[in-house]
């Protein structure tokens, strides 16, 4: 096929949609590369028959890009994960999306080609991390320039929170990065990535009002583990001052109660025993794709919102339904779960079905109502409290977790105390204790000053971690005696222990040893297998224990219900 050099207008107008478009962009001297790569590349047929957008194909062989670089789809990609469960369940997505385009994967780091930093941005601890491992890239990445192994360039591509957050300005900054991907933009990256070959940087950060990923499968990266996680929505709608996630995951938005379902009718097919449902505030869950009757969730007394309910559609509760009673024998898990709306519903289901875990993720905070209402939390402390007090009513034995925070701008000592007394009332089986970081952007960005000193947040922090170390270790102590249902995740390699969880996601350990199991014979315990384990020792974080018999949820809780299992706690 005849080249064709083009015109120089037609040059510009390509180099001007491609930017456009692509939302990337390219140093002067590169559009020269362009140019020249235009020049030596396919007919000018390619561009005008079949589509409309010809130089745009979703796909990264592009027309215009010479040979060598479309095999940008062999080359091998390495993860680097920050940040939360979402995060792990994205780079699924990503790898999904990735291998199917033909790329490969390394856990070596001298292998790989394109490293893909999947970030955080929630503190500026967070960040910091990722700024040192950019460091350690960009050595990387020189030193593959200046050896033997040049012809295989090292690409580095941001992708998440950080990304969303940060935007063109990471590239301004780390000048080694090509491209950057916000968490709306995943199907784009094969081409983001082949466009870094034609020596521009690619920049997409555009949020959506309804990506959710639905129809891509996530190809799980560690295909051994026993648990999985599934997005049920995506961003989040509800503006706490201090909480940048709005900002870089943008609108809520949930995802089909079918294509959930399907996942994890999936992975039961693949063995997997344990799905954790994910959303920033899983209670405010709707498949507007459905049609239901509007039952609209009336908020409870002391709660208010800046979310707009919507209206219609199946809800959390029937998505529980639905997934807890695909496999009989998968543990549910669901986080988190904001207090502000809290459906009888909900709470109806988890206590009915025994394979929904009864852990409840309750993030409180802070424990003082004039911080919560600066916080733009939407309750208050006694309206928290009668919360716990219900739910643990609804599901007595019921697991309580939170998050909170200390130093949030203007937290005064007695402020502070009313969050210890709240860690006091409550018994939380797990806490996520932090010291405040300010956001730019946030409404507390705009509207307060960060004033309480970096010391005394660190001591306000520790002060935290203690009470929550000496109560999770009571908590702990009591279960001394009882059995528990456990599943098992590993074999810890040190020492050839098993590792499982108990029903509140407590770790618990037990030696290797055969056991009775279901078919009369002993057998040796292996990861995904449920165990009657008796608990013999507590510290704060890990139970011990000795393991009694092989079981399965339906068969552990035919005797006794886990309600006849606890006394109720407050
Ligand atoms: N949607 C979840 C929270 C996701 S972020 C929820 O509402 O529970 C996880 C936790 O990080 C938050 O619950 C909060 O405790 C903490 N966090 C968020 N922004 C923070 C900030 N600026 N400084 C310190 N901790 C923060
Ligand atoms: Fe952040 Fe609040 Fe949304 Fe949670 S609910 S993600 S804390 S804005
Ligand atoms: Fe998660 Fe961090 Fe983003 S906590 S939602 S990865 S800012």
């Amino acid at each position: 096929m005849m080249s064709l050099r083009y015109p120089s207008r037609l040059v510009r107008q390509i180099n001007k949609i491609t930017r456009k478009n692509c939302r990337c962009f390219s140093a002067p001297t590169r559009i020269t590369t362009m140019k020249d790569k235009l020049n030596h590349g396919p007919n000018l047929k390619e561009f005008i028959t079949g589509s409309s957008e010809p130089i745009l194909t979703e796909r990264p062989n592009i027309p215009y890009l010479p040979d060598d670089i479309q095999d940008i789809s062999k080359r091998k990609v390495f993860f680097d994960v920050y940040g939360c469960q979402m995060n792990l369940n994205d780079t699924d997505i990503v790898w999904s999306i990735l291998e199917k385009e033909g790329f490969e994967r390394t856990e070596i780091e001298e292998e790989a080609d394109i490293f893909l930093v999947m970030t955080c941005a929630i503190r500026e601890g967070a960040e910091t991390k990722i700024w040192h491992r950019l460091d350690h890239l960009r050595g990387f990445k020189r030193r593959r320039a200046l050896s033997k192994h040049k012809n295989r360039p090292v690409k580095i591509a941001i992708l998440g929170c950080m990304a969303e957050r940060l935007k063109e300005k990471l590239v301004e900054k780390e000048k080694a990065v090509d491209v950057v991907a916000g968490p709306d933009s995943y199907r784009d990256l094969p081409r983001l990535l082949a466009l870094t070959d034609s020596g521009q940087t690619a920049v997409n950060v555009l949020l959506s009002l309804d990506e959710t990923y639905a129809d891509v499968v996530p190809v799980r990266l560690n295909q051994d583990s026993v648990s999985a996680f599934i997005s049920i929505m995506r961003g989040c709608d509800n503006m706490c001052t201090y909480c940048i996630v709005p900002f870089t995951r943008g609108r809520e938005r949930s995802r089909p109660i079918t294509s959930i379902v399907d996942e994890v009718r999936y992975l039961s097919d693949q063995g997997v025993k344990e799905v954790t449902l994910l959303g920033q505030n899983v209670n405010s869950y709707r498949d507007v794709s459905t049609q239901s009757e509007a039952r609209d969730t009336q908020m409870a007394k002391g709660f208010k919102t800046v979310y707009k309910n919507k209206k219609g559609g199946l809800r959390f509760a029937d998505l529980l339904d639905k997934v807890s009673s695909v496999d009989p024998e998968m543990r549910i898990r669901f986080t988190a779960a904001h207090p502000k709306d809290f459906p009888d519903e909900v709470l109806q289901v988890i206590s009915e079905r025994a394979n929904i875990c009864k852990l409840l993720h309750l993030p409180a905070q802070s424990g003082c109502s004039a911080v919560l209402a600066r916080m733009r939390r939407g309750y208050t402390r006694h309206a928290y409290l009668q919360l716990v007090h219900h739910v643990t009513h609804a599901i007595p034995g019921v697991g309580l977790s939170t998050d909170m925070i200390c130093g949030f701008c203007g937290e005064t000592e007695e402020e502070f105390q009313e969050t210890l007394s709240l860690m006091q009332l409550v018994d939380y089986n797990v806490a996520f204790l932090f010291p405040y970081s300010m956001r730019e952007k946030t409404t507390a960005y705009r509207r307060y000053k960060d004033d309480v000193p970096e010391q005394v947040k660190k001591e306000r922090h520790s002060r935290m971690i203690e009470l929550y170390r000496k109560k999770s270790q009571l908590l702990n102590e009591a279960e001394i005696g009882n059995t528990h249902l456990v599943l098992v995740e590993s074999i810890v390699k040190k020492t050839g222990q098993i590792l499982g969880r108990n029903e509140l996601y407590i770790k618990v350990l037990f030696d290797q040893t055969e056991i009775l199991a279901q078919d009369g014979g002993r057998r040796a315990v292996t990861p995904g297998d449920y165990v009657a384990v008796k608990i013999v020792g507590a510290k704060s974080s890990v139970l011990s224990g000795i393991p009694l018999y092989h079981t399965s949820i339906r068969d552990f809780y035919r005797e006794t219900s886990w309600g006849d299992r606890h006394a109720v706690r407050m």
